[in-house]
């Protein structure tokens, strides 16, 4: 369910035509939908009412500060792998209380953020980041909150890339380890291992795989409690699917049962770190069409949005669904085609020999479900400015991130000082 859709055969998210944003802002650009964000939350959030969970977003599907705070308005926490996205959680103004640390690999400096902010966990991830963290939290006189992130060797059934709980994957300490992980950290100053934390993969569509690994998180959590570890807290992780095409992923109630059913009685404080699933179909990327080409067995429908600004269908064939500008009237004839971008790559390619309506140079074309992950791994490849992003709620829209100009393109670049800068107006460093 969401918010863009079809009034007098225009594109509309919520009450703003996409063409007036695309005449104001130009192409391309990422437009949201307040409402499409608040009604996923509420979905999420009534479904797991009962037992009071902290749902921490995971602002790595979408880190804009408009995105996280309209979460957080809602009640929303913050999960974050940076201290990039610590700042952006913080200046949103998620309080530090409810924001989670997680990732494989934080450095020195971003355990000291972590700490220094006071946030409410840190999801441990190896036995060197264990020991890191005590030292650097004994040397702040601070005691810190943690969790050990657990591989529970569950395969996730969905695309391998973002398949993480496997034990070949890199996330994790592996199950039959986490008891001796458990006994080193309580045996460290400055540690307090009060939660288990678990996220076994991305856009799954079906309950099984969270079962099995929640399931095994439940055990693990009696064998910890019967060693004296005081565990008050579960982090399950995200991972929930939603529709791009014709997947049907679970429903939050079903997800609910789950997980009343598998580590309901244990008393702990529940915490789960949703991404996709909140993000995903709010969000829009609207594109121009520059040219349609004729080939000998195809058409090529260029438009101005590329890999660097969605890179999804090139690293995993991802389907986006088409939404034009103009709604096609009904008996319009549907041809395929392949719909590219400008990159100089093969690769840069949204749909292959998928059935579209006749479109000519000119005419909008959305692709929709890039809510997440799609601003956050765009990049200037092509040495193309990062696409502006927009917020639309109700009859109102915001411009939440500028088009990047291309002096700021350039503006991180300078030439080496044996270089000679006549006539290409950069300053030299030092
Ligand atoms: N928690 C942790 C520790 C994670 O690694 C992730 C996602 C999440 C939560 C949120 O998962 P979600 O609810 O969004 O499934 N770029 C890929 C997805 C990568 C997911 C990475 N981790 C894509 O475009 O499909």
């Amino acid at each position: 369910m969401n918010h863009f859709d079809y009034r007098n055969g225009e594109l509309y998210a919520e009450d703003v035509a996409i063409a007036r944003i695309a005449e104001a802002v130009g192409t391309p650009f990422y437009c949201y939908s307040t409402a499409t964000l608040t009604r996923h939350y509420k979905v999420l959030a009534g479904a797991l009412a009962d037992m009071k969970p902290m749902i921490c977003y995971a602002v790595k599907a979408n880190s804009n500060l408009a995105v996280i705070k309209t979460l957080a308005d809602l009640g929303a926490g913050a999960d974050v792998v940076s201290e990039g996205e610590l700042r952006r959680a913080l200046a949103a103004g998620v309080p530090p209380g409810r924001i989670i640390y997680s990732g494989v690999g934080k450095t020195r400096e971003e355990l000291a953020s972590a700490v220094e902010h006071g946030v409410h966990q840190v999801n441990v991830e190896s036995l060197p980041e264990l020991e890191a963290l005590s030292e650097i939290a004994a040397a702040r006189g601070a005691a810190i909150d943690i969790a050990i992130r657990v591989n529970p060797n569950v395969d996730a059934e969905t695309h391998h890339k973002i398949s993480t709980g496997r034990k070949e994957d890199k996330f994790g300490i592996a199950i039959e380890d986490a008891v001796a992980a458990y006994a080193r950290a309580a045996a460290l100053p400055a540690i307090n291992p009060v939660s288990v934390a678990v996220h076994i993969g991305s856009q799954l569509t079906s309950l099984t795989p969270f079962r099995a690994a929640f399931m095994r998180i439940a055990e693990l959590t009696q064998a910890l409690r019967a060693q004296g570890h005081d565990i008050r807290r579960l982090d399950l992780g995200g991972g929930l699917g939603i529709p791009y095409r014709n997947e049907t992923p679970p429903a939050p109630a079903d997800y609910a049962a789950m997980v009343r059913d598998t580590v309901g009685g244990l008393g702990c404080e529940i915490a789960i770190e949703p991404g996709r699933m909140l993000v995903g179909n709010a969000g829009i990327l609207v594109s121009r069409v520059i040219y349609i080409k004729e080939g000998h067995d195809r058409r090529f429908v260029i438009v101005d949005a590329a890999m660097n600004d969605l890179i999804r269908p090139a690293l995993y064939e991802s389907y986006h669904a088409l939404l034009p500008g103009r709604e096609p009237t009904p008996g319009t004839a549907m041809e395929p085609a392949d719909i590219v971008g400008p990159v100089c790559e093969t690769g840069d390619t949204f749909a292959l020999g998928r059935p579209a309506p006749p479109l000519v140079t000119g005419d909008l074309l959305a692709f929709a479900t890039a809510g997440a992950y799609g601003a956050v791994m765009s990049s200037t490849y092509n040495a193309r400015p990062l696409a502006p992003e927009v917020l639309v709620k109700g009859d109102a829209y915001a411009v939440v991130r500028k088009r990047q100009s291309y002096e700021a393109l350039l503006a991180l670049d300078s030439l080496a000082d044996w270089q000679d800068d006549r006539g290409a107006g950069r300053r030299r460093t030092g």
